[in-house]
């Protein structure tokens, strides 16, 4: 069997993670901060979401709850059909490492490790055998075969990004959080890096949820969700930089405050 065949298309509608009715808050009184607002809302398989917002509205705070990172005030977490809130520390941990793939903006590699090791460390702390055809193709795909023995301090930026999505990727995990992946990136490198996220997507079935604030970044998703304090206030299929950037000028205008 082919690893670089395109995975059968999830039939539509079909859910790789979901939020029903979170609320999370940061401190308490006059000084708590409601990061989400009873946000409900579904990720799609085999799809490439974008979470976009203003600063400050509440995207990591989504993503970390989504993801299990951190621990929500109020409602419900799901990744497929496991509900997180009911797992104890240790089923939790294990879930996100069997499961659950990461991408952050400081890339967070082991500056003493290979690329290659990198790249394997998940499934090696996990104690499973990497795929090694999927592997490669992994390795192909991101273009890092010339690079896999290089440590991260003689990559650059871009290429020390691509490491942290192959890493990603290793695994197969059933879904991928990816918060402001191209925020360290110049204009290019963050091309190569979104282009790359957005064929593994099309090409190898993989769903990824990526937060950015940036419209051109938005732009490689299939659909973009819009959040404003803490809420998500709209929604975007097949977006452009333009539509989005058009989108998101709304949310720049200073608050009405009551008298
Ligand atoms: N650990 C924290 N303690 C207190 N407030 C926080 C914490 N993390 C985030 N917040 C607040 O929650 C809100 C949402 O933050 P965040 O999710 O980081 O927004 P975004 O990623 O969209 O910039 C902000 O008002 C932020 O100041
Ligand atoms: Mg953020």
């Amino acid at each position: 069997m082919s690893h670089t065949a395109p995975a059968s298309a999830p039939p539509r509608g079909e859910l790789a993670a979901r939020v029903e009715r979170v609320t999370k808050s940061y401190g308490s009184g006059d000084a708590e901060v409601r990061a989400l607002d009873d946000v409900t809302v579904g990720i799609p398989k085999g799809r490439f979401t974008a979470i976009m917002g203003p600063s400050g509205s509440g995207k990591s705070t989504l993503m970390h709850c989504m993801a299990g990172l951190d621990a929500v005030t109020s409602g419900e977490v799901f990744i497929g059909d496991i509900e997180l809130t009911r797992l104890d520390d240790k089923r939790l941990t294990r879930l996100r490492r069997d499961r659950v793939g990461f991408i952050f903006q400081a890339f967070n590699l082991v500056p003493t490790l290979s690329a290659l090791e990198n790249i394997t460390l998940p499934l090696d702390i996990a104690g499973r055998k990497a795929d090694q055809a999927w592997l490669d193709t992994v390795i192909d795909t991101v273009g890092l075969r010339p690079r896999l023995k290089h440590r991260p301090s003689e990559l650059s930026g871009g290429q020390q990004q691509r490491v942290a999505c192959a890493r990603a990727l290793a695994s197969r995990p059933e879904i991928i959080f990816a918060d402001e992946p191209t925020g360290n990136l110049d204009s290019r490198s963050g091309a190569e890096v979104l282009a790359f996220l957005r064929s593994s997507v099309r090409e190898m079935g993989q769903t990824i949820v990526m937060v950015t604030h940036d419209p051109a970044a938005a732009a490689y998703s299939d659909e973009v969700l819009f959040l404003q304090d803490g809420r998500i206030v709209d929604t975007m299929a097949d977006p452009t930089a333009e539509k989005v950037l058009e989108r998101m000028k709304g949310f720049d205008l200073p608050k009405v405050v009551a008298p």
